[in-house]
């Protein structure tokens, strides 16, 4: 998978597995294939729902493709990752204070030329420099989608991926990649369908997943673990346009509560 990852980038690997150790800060790094399938959305709720249990939580948008967690939290970022990677900005300064208590967001950029640093690790080091602050309780990375060496960077310093995605085939298709791509090196990959109201469905298309990887061969040792389902509801797509996060504004909604359940299974699975 990282065949292309430089001496440099595999030492950062293995200082941000050991400053994991040392740090109390747990790093969540959400993903999927295919775009618009609702990573965002999980991102921006789930990063919510587990600041309102009283976790500290910091959500850094890795999305170049359509940086929007800005959009969701409401907030005119005065800076961006990119200012960061970039040296003119410490870290306390990328971290912006959203107007949720405990809820602070480092900003993406859309179309930011990521070819000028390709295959340095350092849009990574930002990750690791939030680790050792070792100020949070969880960071959660919104990646893009699909799996350029963008992405990858994120990927390959993630040990808690959760993938979102829908029941539509093309998602699949593109999950079942990254799943042979992330079962090379990585032991677990947790699962969430979205736009998906039976729990059942979710269950029975994962072990159909499971038993393709089985049957191709994919590394015994890489575990995929359903967490989750949440339904489409128009609440979701109502409160994203409007600038809001659906489980702030809709706290017994079905979603929300779809959603609190998988926040349950995601804190007894993160390592
Ligand atoms: N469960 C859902 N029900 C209704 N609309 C949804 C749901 N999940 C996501 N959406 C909407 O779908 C669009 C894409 O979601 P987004 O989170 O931006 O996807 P991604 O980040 O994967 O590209 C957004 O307009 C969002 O409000
Ligand atoms: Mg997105």
């Amino acid at each position: 998978m990282f065949n292309t990852i430089s001496n440099q980038a595999s030492k950062l690997i293995n200082l941000t597995r050991r400053n994991k150790q040392l740090s109390k800060t747990k790093l969540i790094t959400i993903t999927s294939g295919k775009g618009g399938v609702g990573k965002s959305t999980f991102t921006g709720n789930i990063a919510y729902l587990l600041s309102s249990r009283g976790f500290k939580v910091a959500v850094i948008d890795a999305d170049i493709g359509l940086a929007n967690m800005q959009v969701l939290f409401d907030i005119k970022p005065k800076f961006t990752l990119f200012d960061y990677i970039e040296g003119k900005i410490t870290i306390e300064e990328a971290l912006l204070q959203t107007s949720y208590k405990n809820l602070f967001l480092v900003a993406g950029k859309s179309g930011y030329q990521y070819a000028n640093h390709s295959n340095s690790f350092v849009f990574a080091r930002i990750v690791e420099d939030v680790i050792n602050l070792n100020e949070f309780d969880i960071v959660l990375i919104d990646t893009g989608a699909g799996l350029n060496e963008y992405v990858k960077e994120f990927l390959a310093i993630s040990n808690n991926i959760l993938a979102i995605t829908t029941t539509d085939p093309s998602a699949l298709t593109d999950l079942y990649a990254l799943m042979k791509m992330l079962s090379k090196d990585k032991e677990e990959l947790m699962l969430c369908f979205n736009h998906t109201r039976n729990h059942q469905i979710g269950d029975t298309i994962s072990n159909s997943l499971i038993n393709l990887a089985k049957k191709n061969r994919l590394n015994d040792n890489f575990m995929v673990k359903y967490i989750g389902n949440v339904s489409t509801s128009a609440n979701i797509s109502t409160t994203g346009r409007l600038r809001k996060l659906f489980s702030h504004e809709f706290k017994n909604d079905d979603s929300t509560r779809q959603l609190q359940a998988i926040i349950d299974t995601l804190l007894k699975n993160i390592k």
